[in-house]
């Protein structure tokens, strides 16, 4: 796509619905007691992604094309069938990872994969604990990558400490734990998303949280279908957060958020940067705290980003680097390695993606230093099938001078009308095929 800076920001946003509670609505509701009803799912490549996999393993889901409802009829905690098809996970590691959990507490022979992207990301983080508890589970190269092969059951529970915050192996290991010989905790070095923890014990599992470890008893009772609507994806809000705080002429306002803090790392960065954000209309939907954000044309000044901030931020910190470069002084990013096995290398794709339209950004091997402020200008970018690095493209495409030609934007991973919505507030700039 082509993109040309926009000469004001203006539009109220409703941003796309949660990419993580979608996934876990319909694989927690796969295996409760009966039919559930997902209103306003995510409709995208990752999450239809999740409903195929379920749908091969025997659930019926009702989710017809373009349809913000899903209906979902739970088979009940051992009511997976063994699928005669390998699992396509596609771009999505959340539906690998929790998939593998949830099926090595499960007598079947299981062949799970994914798109190239996918097939490079580490999986031992999931497939050691797993082992430990007592999976068998084959992968290629040394064990490490997918095609991963599961033969699940028989599973005894552990005590875990995860080297890594990430509430894929965190939600990956609960799943197993439900299963397993008595109890399973997962420690993590920093709390990572808890979407797993607030769902799975609203179906009434058997799931106690405490600082930095989570603990699950084995199910001895059924869990309740859980019917809900999913929140806005802070995730999805975050370009717009981005890009009105960074614009000279911008007022946006994005409707139905989820702010739970373990996730609102961003508003903390934004906000230690001095840029102009009001939290409004704060409520609960779908068992999460949701409220409209106002967000508006800001000074920025620099920022150190570390330690318990990033797991909250993860998915934001590539957005982190253009706030950087429009901010006076040094803003750092450390303690971020994970950003290295997403989607793509986001340290390395962050600094090119970048580093071509004239920031000054250097990389680490735990994040970055971008030394503010810098003139955007134009250029050809390559999103490297990244929805994250596509976006950042676009919007840094809106604020620099000439013309931005973003290439594997991938945004239909998470935000499908993404383009469309850009178009919409951007007033006076240009996107266009
Ligand atoms: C996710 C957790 C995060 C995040 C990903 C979604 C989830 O990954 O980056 O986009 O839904 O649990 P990690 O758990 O690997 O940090």
């Amino acid at each position: 796509m082509r993109v040309i800076r926009a000469d004001r920001i203006r539009a109220t946003v409703e941003v796309p619905s949660d990419k993580s509670i979608s996934h876990r609505a319909l694989i927690f509701n796969a295996i409760a007691d009966g039919p559930a009803t997902i209103e306003r799912i995510l409709d995208s490549e990752d999450v239809r992604a999740t409903a195929r996999c379920l749908e091969a393993l025997g659930v019926p889901i009702d989710w017809p094309q373009d349809s913000p409802v899903a209906r979902v009829t739970g088979q009940g905690l051992h009511g997976l069938f063994e699928s005669d098809e390998i699992l396509d996970c596609a771009n999505s590691g959340t539906t690998m990872r929790l998939l593998m959990g949830l099926l090595a507490g499960h007598p079947l022979l299981s062949v799970l994969t994914g798109d190239e992207s996918l097939r490079q990301r580490p999986m031992a983080r999931v497939i050691g604990p797993l082992r430990q508890m007592g999976a068998h589970i084959h992968a290629r190269t040394g064990d490490t990558l997918a095609p991963v092969v599961i033969k699940g059951g028989g599973l005894t529970g552990t005590e875990y400490q995860s080297p890594v915050a990430s509430a894929q192996v965190k939600s990956a290991l609960l799943l197993a734990g439900l299963y397993a010989d008595g109890k399973t905790a997962v420690t993590e070095p920093a709390t990572s998303r808890d979407h797993t923890e607030r769902m799975l014990s609203a179906m009434g599992a058997p799931l106690t949280a405490g600082g930095t470890t989570v603990t699950v008893e084995p199910a001895t009772s059924p869990l309740h279908a859980l019917s809900l609507r999913v929140p806005g994806d802070i995730s999805s809000a975050a370009p717009w957060l981005v890009l009105a705080a960074c614009h000279p002429d911008a007022e946006l306002v994005l409707e139905g958020v989820n702010v739970n803090e373990t996730r609102t790392g961003l508003l903390d960065i934004l906000t230690a940067m001095g840029a102009s954000i009001e939290l409004m209309e704060e409520r609960m939907s779908g068992g999460e705290p949701v409220a409209d954000i106002l967000v508006r044309s800001s000074e920025l000044r620099s920022t150190s980003v570390s330690g318990g901030v990033v797991p909250r931020a993860i998915d934001e910190l590539p957005l982190v680097a253009l706030l950087g470069c429009f901010a006076e002084g040094e803003t750092v990013v450390r303690d971020a390695a994970e950003l290295r096995v997403k989607e793509s290398d986001r340290v390395e794709a962050v600094v090119e993606v970048l580093g071509r339209m004239g920031a000054r950004i250097t990389a680490h091997p735990d994040g970055f230093t971008v030394h503010g402020p810098a003139k955007l200008h134009g250029a050809r970018i390559d999103g490297r099938g990244d929805h994250r690095i596509g976006m950042l493209g676009a919007i840094a495409g809106s604020l620099a001078s000439g013309e931005t030609r973003v290439e594997n934007d991938a945004v239909g991973v998470s935000y499908p009308d993404f383009w469309h919505d850009l178009a919409q507030a951007a007033e006076g700039g240009m996107i266009s095929a």
